[in-house]
């Protein structure tokens, strides 16, 4: 009897030293990208991988705490000069938003821009239809065309969506994740996508008091620490990783020299973790840099769109000047 369910268990158990310890729900490239990443000498992960359907809903959750005030800035420049984009924006626009998520910021916008179609791109899927499905409600006037595209990779927008009158909408401070150079890379990009009539309305943080910073990606009961740790579980989804998140701890400070702050996963004890095809030890206090999110001054950010080839032809700031809307023409018309 004894011996009989000790073979029984024997003949199931999984072949531990070549088996991942999950079921890894990613394609071979994403865990390739994760694997790589996680194997540098200093480790890191891309933010996208912060937004799974948690995720996303972690990010809504942080924009309405007190210390973040990127999205309250931004829909206060919006609301008082709203009027004022619509004119340099022009009518009958093709909105293209990059980075949707619930689309409440171009839903915002709506009424003043009156766009013939919205193309909201994000790369979480789940979260973008659920949002389309109830914004096709609430505006049947608009053509609403869902596009689900990772930012990472190069810029392709269909052919469906016309050429004419596309206005790209980027709001948010999202441009923040990019490093400066490939901030350039990426306007560039964004900039070959609109025809000589278009444009591009951004959101921008502005650097400020580093403990204004501070606060915003370190609130006081702790939303963004879960966002932060949250990837963990994201990547035992996707490379069937074995991530405990009891054995990280959340750290975000600006980083003045670069201009940025940063976000990292701080291992809170020595570990080891095991995923798809690689594993690594951690010490005590080793980190995985999880985000960097830029902050720019008015002046930076103009030479950032000059260099991309836009011509910056709107400004707007709240009092305060903790964030900045701009727009920017096709400079080569
Ligand atoms: C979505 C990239 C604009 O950098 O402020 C918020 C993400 N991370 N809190 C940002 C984020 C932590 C956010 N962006």
């Amino acid at each position: 009897m004894t011996l009989s369910r000790a073979a029984a268990i024997h003949m199931v158990a999984p072949d531990t030293s070549s088996t991942p310890p999950g079921i890894a729900h990613g394609d071979p490239a994403t865990i390739a990208e994760i694997s790589a990443g996680l194997l540098a000498p200093h480790a890191s992960t891309s933010p996208k991988y912060f937004y799974d359907s948690l995720g996303s809903h972690l990010f809504e959750a942080i924009c309405e705490l007190p210390e973040y005030y990127p999205t309250r800035t931004e829909a206060g420049i919006f609301a008082r000069h709203g009027a004022a984009m619509a004119r340099c924006v022009g009518p009958a626009a093709i909105l293209i938003d990059l980075g949707a998520g619930n689309c409440a910021k171009a839903a915002s916008l709506f009424p003043l821009l009156q766009p013939r179609q919205y193309v909201p791109v994000d790369i979480s899927s789940d979260f973008l239809q659920q949002a389309v499905g109830q914004l096709r409600q609430r505006f049947p006037a608009i053509d609403i065309t869902p596009l689900v595209i990772d930012l990472s990779q190069p810029l392709l927008i269909p052919a469906s969506v016309p050429r004419a009158h596309r206005q790209f909408f980027y709001p948010g401070s999202s441009i923040g994740n990019f490093t400066p150079h490939e901030a350039v890379a990426f306007l560039r990009q964004v900039r070959e996508n609109v025809g000589a009539d278009g444009g591009l309305l951004i959101g921008v943080d502005l650097v400020k008091d580093p403990a204004v910073l501070d606060a915003a990606y370190d609130d006081a009961i702790g939303v963004t620490a879960a966002f932060n740790l949250n990837l963990l579980r994201h990547l035992n989804h996707l490379a069937g990783a074995n991530f405990d998140p009891l054995q990280w701890r959340h750290v975000a400070f600006f980083n003045d020299a670069e201009s940025r702050i940063e976000m990292h996963l701080e291992a809170r004890c020595a570990l080891t973790v095991q995923w798809a095809g690689g594993e690594r030890s951690f010490a005590l206090g080793e980190r995985i840099h999880t985000e960097n999110s830029y902050k720019y001054t008015v002046e930076s950010f103009s030479r950032l769109l000059a260099d991309a080839g836009f011509r910056v032809d709107g400004i707007w700031t709240d009092d305060a000047r903790w964030f900045a809307v701009m727009h920017a023409a096709a400079a080569y018309a």
